[in-house]
């Protein structure tokens, strides 16, 4: 199997990008965009290849996809076409800056300050297996760095929250998810086709609104 791997480039964040070229062959039907990747001198970011970290997140001929959960045998196309997530900085590469999506979560106070109750355990479960990658934001129409909206992104992390928070602790979500999550999605849903993870995304999204705007607590925590 022979495959071109078509990629943008820039050395840093003012330079300007261009294109090139490089040719990889394997005889590995389980090689992926990441393992061919791996042969080049080009920028990316990685970590586990085995699709848990969320971070080798780019664009993959023109889809938003993990490199390391993309087969060269499943794509049709002899030229691979590799470009950086577009809704985040550019640092080199296909490398970019994602550290909007913590100060979204500092800024939405994700956090627990009191110990956790025993709520949905399914819904925190699958909120759980979040990435982080940042690719339901990169297919978000409204998503915009730097603005309010925090996408499913946060949406994900927060419903785990949601479901197992405890009294004292359930103003302070509803309030930040609404200004956070709620009053800017506008249920295109895109991100429920493109998750890595293959989250509930509808699912915690109908839960979690059902709970912190329309106050129906009882409903997410009577789950288990
Ligand atoms: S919700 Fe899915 S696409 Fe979005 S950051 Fe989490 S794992 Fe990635
Ligand atoms: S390197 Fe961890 S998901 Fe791809």
């Amino acid at each position: 199997m022979k495959k071109i791997l078509h990629i943008l480039r820039r050395e840093s964040a003012q330079a300007k990008p261009y294109w090139e070229d490089f040719s990889y062959e394997t005889a590995d039907e389980g090689a992926t965009v990441a393992t061919a990747l791996a042969s080049t001198p080009v920028v990316w970011e990685h970590s586990c290849l085995q699709r848990r970290c969320g971070a080798c997140a780019m664009v993959i001929n023109r889809i938003p996809a993990l490199a390391c959960n993309t087969r060269l045998s499943e794509i049709a196309s002899d030229v691979i076409r590799l470009e950086p997530l577009r809704k985040f900085p550019v640092i080199e590469d296909l490398l970019v800056d994602r550290s909007v999506m913590m100060q979204n979560l500092r800024r939405l106070s994700v956090w627990m300050e009191e110990e956790a109750r025993t709520g949905s355990e399914e819904m925190a479960f699958e909120a759980a297996r979040c990435l982080q990658c940042g690719l339901c934001l990169e297919v978000c129409p409204n998503f915009a760095a730097g603005g309010t909206f925090a996408g499913m992104a946060a949406m994900a992390p927060m419903s785990r929250l949601i479901a197992r928070l405890s009294e004292g602790e359930r103003k302070r979500i509803a309030r930040d998810y609404k200004k956070g999550v709620y009053s800017g999605c506008g249920k295109s849903l895109a991100c429920r086709d493109i998750c890595p993870a293959q989250l509930p995304i509808e699912d915690l999204l109908v839960k979690s609104n059902a709970a912190a705007v329309w106050n129906r607590w009882k409903g997410v925590m009577k789950q288990n």
